[in-house]
């Protein structure tokens, strides 16, 4: 693989993002096969937020290829709690491991990790910034369910500002011929601004609307999401949001034979049930798929690896104005912006700030 890390999708190009989902469609149907590809490697998944499927199917995929894994799902059960700084925590993981999976609720967290680590640090999710392992099981899904990334009409509905699944999906799709996005949300739970800056980037159509019902009949694929409770900074704010959109069985009734539902799960309330039994929900299939994508990025992430520590840049006096940013919680991470017009790009968590 080009680049030592996955941090973000871009990370990856699409001739590489090809070749993952197509290896992983293989190992979906010959999973035996590839029991011993990663035979004496150890993962270390670092979980400092909660997670079912994300975490057990990063060691489930480890396992499947004949390696071993160790790390913590607790933050508050490792050294974290007697105040270890993400910096100390990854340089003696790293010594420890081959590769690292981490989820941490800052955004840009996996970004700061990447510079402290010996080994290739995978973002399992970086607070309401990014995904993009959810991402790379959502290609597979669309690719063994639609079986093409390309021409699709793409609604997301829910959380759309916090939603880090959401982000990645439209960074990684946006950049496919004649895709276009309905953006589904509240005017309070709209993606943010750099995704849009990124779609009218890409010449990507979208449009933002506040009805899924209206929605429903155009789409090719509905992405789902929850409202992302833990991201609001109250609860009264949360409950404003909570249940405004619910698909069911009457709005699935609205859509096209061949839509596909996927949701990167947990779901909570936004889909009833009985959704479940519409051959048109695709969302189980979505969770076994994140299997085989993940065997097969840490079968690539695998190859060719040395474990040699990064140079750190230097960094600025500008402060990110993103308070969820990396930069604000473990103080020793270096400033870095790139420059984009009369704005700074913050290179953690993509937060722009205008400078004079
Ligand atoms: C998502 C996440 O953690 O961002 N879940 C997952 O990884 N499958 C979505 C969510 O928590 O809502």
């Amino acid at each position: 693989m080009q680049s030592r890390h996955l941090i973000d999708l871009s990370d990856l190009s699409v001739n590489e993002w090809e070749d993952i989902t197509r290896l992983a469609c293989d190992i979906g149907a010959n999973i035996d096969s590839y029991y011993g590809a990663c035979r004496g490697k150890i993962l270390a998944t670092l979980f400092y937020e909660p997670s079912t499927r994300t975490q057990m199917s990063f060691q489930t995929a480890m396992l499947r290829l004949g390696g071993r894994i160790i790390g913590f799902d607790n933050p508050s059960n490792s050294s974290v709690a007697k105040g270890e700084s993400l910096k100390d925590t990854i340089r003696v993981v790293s010594g420890y491991s081959d590769i690292i999976a981490m989820r941490h609720p800052a955004a840009g967290s996996a970004m700061a990790a990447s510079l402290y680590s010996r080994v290739p640090i995978i973002n399992a999710g970086d607070g309401g910034h990014l995904h993009p392992t959810q991402t790379l099981t959502d290609l597979v899904t669309l690719r063994k369910e639609k079986g093409t990334f390309s021409g699709l009409c793409i609604g997301l509905c829910g959380d759309l500002k916090n939603g880090r699944t959401v982000h990645s999906l439209i960074k990684a799709t946006a950049g496919f011929p004649d895709n276009r996005f309905i953006l589904i949300s509240t005017p309070s739970l709209g993606v943010p601004l750099y995704i849009k800056d990124y779609l009218s980037a890409m010449g990507a159509p979208w449009l933002e609307v506040d009805s899924l019902a209206d929605a429903m009949p155009l789409l090719d694929v509905l992405y789902m999401t929850r409202i992302q409770k833990e991201r609001f900074a109250s609860e009264n704010e949360y409950i404003n949001q909570r249940g405004v959109y619910i698909l069911d069985s009457y709005k699935m009734s609205l859509a096209k034979k061949d839509l596909i539902v996927l949701h990167p799960l947990p779901r909570v309330d936004e889909i009833t049930v009985e959704v479940d039994d519409d051959k048109r929900a695709k969302y189980f299939e979505q969770t076994e798929y994140g299997l085989y994508a993940r065997m097969a990025l840490i079968m690539r992430m695998l190859e060719g690896t040395s474990k040699q520590l990064p140079i750190v840049p230097r960094g600025t006096e500008t402060e990110c104005s993103n308070p969820e940013c990396i930069t604000h919680r473990e103080s020793y991470v270096p400033h870095t912006f790139r420059k984009s017009g009369d704005i700074l790009v913050c290179n953690y968590c993509e937060e722009r700030t205008r400078f004079d």
